[in-house]
């Protein structure tokens, strides 16, 4: 297991979303990107929340049908936030299985924890941690679910260094996160208002490739879903720090940031 002390994109980060939670605002600006919706996941799927309950979600994809995920199997949520992909995958997985959501933001953690015990869905938990330094044994789980988080993350590295590590032998990566294709301006990449709203930290699929495949992965597709303007329009808006590149550069970025499904595995 490798350590992991805050550094100031986790500190940003992480009161981007404590905010969030407690104000109801979305992680991407407009308001209708803050519940679980058609736009992400199939009506099947949706349908098997409570009738009525309004789940928040802070995704930009759909890890749940990405997994496939079957009875019985244990399944680790990275950047778990309100709770929405694990209470989804604890349905899949039924009474055998168990889910565990992991999350640096304290206010997340509870958010997630009152909801199923509100929900009563009881093979779920959540445990506050980083994903540079997982909560969680060696060789258990069998498949990782993560939506719109790695792109969060200062060190991915590590990130797929500790998801290799909780992997069992020939476990499967099932992510929805934000890539890009060609380097976005520097302006950006600098900003951390715009790294707290998942754009700033995001990397060319081509290295996000590279480190799964340096820490062992095997089997790696990312496959692009959709341009994903109402992020890049948001973080920009957020820049408060780098008001000039409210006007120029947009146009650039659009076409550069994408959401993807990517799958990976660790060898059997
Ligand atoms: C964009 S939200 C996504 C939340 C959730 N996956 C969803 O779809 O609603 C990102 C979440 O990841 C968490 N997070 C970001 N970086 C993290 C890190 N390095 N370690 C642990 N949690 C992290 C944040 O606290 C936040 O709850």
């Amino acid at each position: 297991m490798t350590t992991q002390s805050p550094t100031p994109i986790h500190e940003v980060v992480r009161e981007h979303y404590a905010e969030r939670i407690k104000n109801k605002a979305s992680c991407c600006g407009s308001s209708d990107c803050c519940s679980a919706d058609s736009q992400l996941y199939p009506s099947d799927l949706l349908a098997t929340l409570p009738e009525g309950e309004s789940t928040v979600s802070y995704g930009c994809g759909d890890p749940i049908t990405l997994a496939s995920l079957q009875p019985g199997q244990t399944v680790l949520d990275l950047g778990s936030g309100a709770g929405l992909d694990c209470f989804f995958a604890a349905k899949k997985v039924g009474e055998t299985g168990h889910v565990i959501g992991v999350d640096m933001t304290p206010e997340m953690i509870e958010r997630a924890t009152s909801s199923a015990e509100r929900l009563n869905i009881q093979n779920v938990e959540f445990r506050q941690g980083y994903l540079e330094n997982l909560p969680v044994e060696s060789n258990t789980v069998d498949v990782i679910i993560s939506n719109c988080v790695i792109n969060l993350a200062p060190d991915k590295s590590k990130v797929f260094a500790e998801s290799f590590r909780v992997l069992k032998p020939g476990g499967k990566l099932a992510v929805s996160d934000i890539v890009t294709e060609g380097p976005l301006p520097e302006e950006i990449k600098k900003s951390l208002s715009a790294w707290a709203g998942c754009v700033a930290g995001a990397v060319e699929a081509k290295e996000y490739i590279e480190m799964m495949k340096s820490v062992g992965f095997t089997e790696i597709s990312i496959v692009p879903v959709f341009f994903d303007k109402g992020t890049v329009d948001s973080a920009i808006n957020d820049m408060k720090d780098m008001i000039e590149l409210k006007t120029v550069a947009r146009e650039d970025v659009y076409k550069a940031v994408y959401s993807a499904k990517i799958t990976a595995y660790k060898p059997a």
